[in-house]
Parts: structure tokens; C-alpha cells; sequence
């Protein structure tokens, strides 16, 4: 069988519910620490809230509250921070529509999907009615 070296090492990690505008503050701010403590400056600290800010408003306005898994991570000497969005809520029929600038199915801007993509170097999104939303983003320091 074929080895395979880790991709990275997961240096610590921390779990949050996300369902009230209080856990909205509360998971930005972990973030933001999470991402002090990785040596990030403050434009990569923006990003990274941003992201984590929309991603984590849209488990409360569409999937009824859920998880962020927030994970501090290394690899060739590099920190980043990685951050998993779970809810189970009914899930986005037609994702490629939602990650369109503009799509809103409540009136809103229709800008945080796409908005947190693009704050970041690795997105990844899985979604069902059965399963819910599942998103995970990364991003790295840029020194
Ligand atoms: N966690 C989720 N569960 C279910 N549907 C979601 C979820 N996140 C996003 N969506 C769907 O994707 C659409 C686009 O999301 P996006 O964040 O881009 O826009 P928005 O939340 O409608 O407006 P805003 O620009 O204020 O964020 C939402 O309108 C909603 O239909
Ligand atoms: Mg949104």
C-alpha cells in the first residue's frame, strides 16, 4: 500500500456552536485570536473574519444554527487556519447558484458565498437536504 506523508499538522483546535447573534461575535473573535496566534497580519486577519463572519451568518439565517470547528494549522513551517461550518439545516438545492455574486433567496446581497470563496485559499462546500451544509476554508499566512 502506498504511503502517504500528512498533508499538515493539526497544532490545536476549538469548537463553537453558532446559532445566536452573541455566538456570531464569539466565533469572529475566536478567529481572529486563532489567527493572531498564527502570526497572521491584519489583512489576512480580515480576510479570514470575513470569511468566517458570512459563512457563519448563513448557518444562522439558512440552515437554523450549527458547528464551527476551528483548527490551527501547519505545514512546511507555514500557519494557517482552517475552519469548518456544519449545520443541519435543508441544505442549498443548487450550490452553483448560491456561489453566484448576486443569488440571495431571501432579498439579501447574495455576496457570502462567494465573497468568503474569494477571502480565501481553499473552500470546499457539500451540500444536501439530508446532510445540510457542510463548508471548510483555509487560509494560510502569507509570510
Ligand atoms: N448554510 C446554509 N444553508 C442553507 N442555505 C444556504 C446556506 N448558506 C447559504 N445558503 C443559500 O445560498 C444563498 C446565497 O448565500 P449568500 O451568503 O451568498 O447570500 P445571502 O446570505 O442570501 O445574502 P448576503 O449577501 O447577505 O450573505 C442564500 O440566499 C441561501 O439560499
Ligand atoms: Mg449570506
Amino acid at each position: 500500500m502506498e504511503e502517504r506523508v500528512p498533508m499538515h499538522a493539526i497544532l490545536g483546535n476549538e469548537m463553537l456552536s453558532v446559532s445566536s447573534e452573541p455566538d456570531l461575535i464569539a466565533v469572529r473573535n475566536k478567529a481572529r485570536l486563532h489567527a493572531r496566534a498564527a502570526g497572521f497580519g491584519l489583512t489576512d486577519e480580515t480576510k479570514l473574519v470575513t470569511a468566517v463572519s458570512e459563512l457563519a451568518r448563513n448557518m444562522i439565517s439558512h440552515g437554523g444554527g450549527g458547528q464551527a470547528l476551528i483548527e490551527d494549522l501547519e505545514q512546511n513551517g507555514r500557519q494557517g487556519i482552517r475552519v469548518t461550518f456544519t449545520d443541519r439545516g435543508p441544505g442549498i438545492a443548487n450550490i452553483g447558484q448560491a456561489m453566484q455574486d448576486g443569488y440571495s433567496s431571501i432579498n439579501g446581497l447574495g455576496l457570502g458565498l462567494p465573497g468568503a470563496r474569494r477571502l480565501v485559499h481553499d473552500f470546499e462546500i457539500k451540500s444536501s437536504a439530508k446532510e445540510g451544509t457542510h463548508i471548510v476554508i483555509v487560509r494560510w499566512n502569507r509570510c
